[in-house]
């Protein structure tokens, strides 16, 4: 990719949704022993938003969507396929097909993927798959969680760390019949890793009690537990592994790094984006942070990240960019692509 024998698939608009209530770093210190000074410097977080209890994670997928759908100036009507990316939604069973109704996607099919914080680039090269295909037109990839529901708000290293938000990006696959254009467009590159070894490092797991049921039949029944993380291991994986599937996927798909407008990696830590931006010996200033506000989203981040830069002007119709998830699995994976219509 790019070939000749694949159709051009574009991204053509961006969402994101937060609550509006905010979480800040001096709140926390009221619930464990921790403080600004301590995260602050250490993550470049200083509040994160909460969803409130009354909201669902289906209220914000679908509020993002509505978003990136307005942008892309497609009706709910035209979409085929609807992908969310989430690691905490509800209903296990999976929640796309409701994002998919509050919208009215009537002609859509929605199903969930889950790979935690990588989620939405998963997400993407899997939608993009089926609009190479020519099987479909136009989808629909939301990304949305809700960790605040998750996380044990009695452990100081991870509940610091987490927000909640949704993100959403329309793909749509070019028309027959366009006039070849100079540039190469639309999705570039894709490149996925998975290392399941790893699995440890991060978890958001059930626990399998065994309860007598009939007789001497024993059942195991799940309980939900909350995130664990190992920080430090976490941390070394992404510096190492973030640079090196960037400068992979920038190699296959032809383009130099300096060409790159926008680098739009999980928000997981500012020292980590400090990091690859150093390795890829890139100006800082063409990584996306958000950090500082929405803390870290998960499979949320990057296309907020996104939404954050295109509504300010900062990334526009034309624009290189590179998405990149990490997280738990492991699983990591990086989308080279152009952005917009022109
Ligand atoms: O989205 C998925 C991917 N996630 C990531 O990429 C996260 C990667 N990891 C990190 O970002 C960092 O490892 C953290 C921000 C999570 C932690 O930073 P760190 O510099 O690695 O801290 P640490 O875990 O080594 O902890 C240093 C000290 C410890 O105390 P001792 O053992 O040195 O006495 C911790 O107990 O800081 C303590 N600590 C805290 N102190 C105040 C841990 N959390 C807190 C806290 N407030 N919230």
């Amino acid at each position: 990719m790019p070939s000749d024998s694949f159709p051009t698939v574009r991204l053509v608009g961006v969402g994101a949704a937060l609550p509006d209530p905010c979480l800040h770093n001096d709140d926390l210190s009221q619930l464990v022993e921790t403080s600004d000074e301590w995260i602050w410097p250490r993550t470049g977080i200083r509040e994160r938003r909460i969803l409130p209890p009354q909201l669902s994670l289906v209220d914000l997928a679908t509020q993002a969507a509505r978003q990136a759908l307005a942008q892309a100036q497609v009706h709910p009507q035209e979409l085929d396929l609807i992908l969310l990316a989430t690691s905490t939604s509800a209903d296990r069973f999976g929640s796309a097909p409701q994002v998919q109704a509050a919208l009215g996607a009537t002609q859509a099919v929605a199903f969930d993927l889950t790979a935690a914080c990588t989620g939405f680039v998963f997400a993407v090269a899997t939608a993009t798959q089926f609009l190479q295909t020519g099987l479909y037109r136009r989808a629909l990839v939301v990304a949305a969680d809700v960790l605040s529901r998750t996380v044990d708000w009695t452990d100081r290293t991870t509940c610091v760390l987490f927000g909640d938000g949704a993100g959403a990006v329309v793909l749509e696959r070019e028309a027959a019949g366009l006039s070849p254009l100079d540039k190469p467009q639309g999705i570039l590159g894709i490149e996925l890793r998975s290392d399941g070894s790893g699995s440890e490092l991060l978890t958001l797991s059930m626990e399998t009690e065994a309860r007598p049921l009939v007789g001497s039949l024993r059942v195991g029944q799940y309980r939900c537990r909350p995130i664990t993380m190992n920080g430090r291991e976490v941390y070394k994986f992404a510096v190492q592994a973030v640079p090196e599937i960037i400068e992979k996927s920038l190699f296959r798909a032809g383009i130099p790094a300096e060409a790159v407008q926008g680098y739009f990696v999980h928000q997981a830590n500012q020292r980590i984006l400090d990091a690859v931006a150093k390795r890829l010996g890139v100006d800082p200033a063409r990584m996306a942070s958000v950090l500082e506000h929405y803390g870290n989203t998960s499979g949320a981040s990057v296309p907020i990240a996104l939404a954050d830069w295109v509504e300010k002007g900062r990334f526009g119709p034309g624009d290189l960019g590179v998405m990149v998830g990490f997280g738990a699995g492991l699983t990591w994976g990086a989308i080279v692509f152009r952005w917009g219509k022109s």
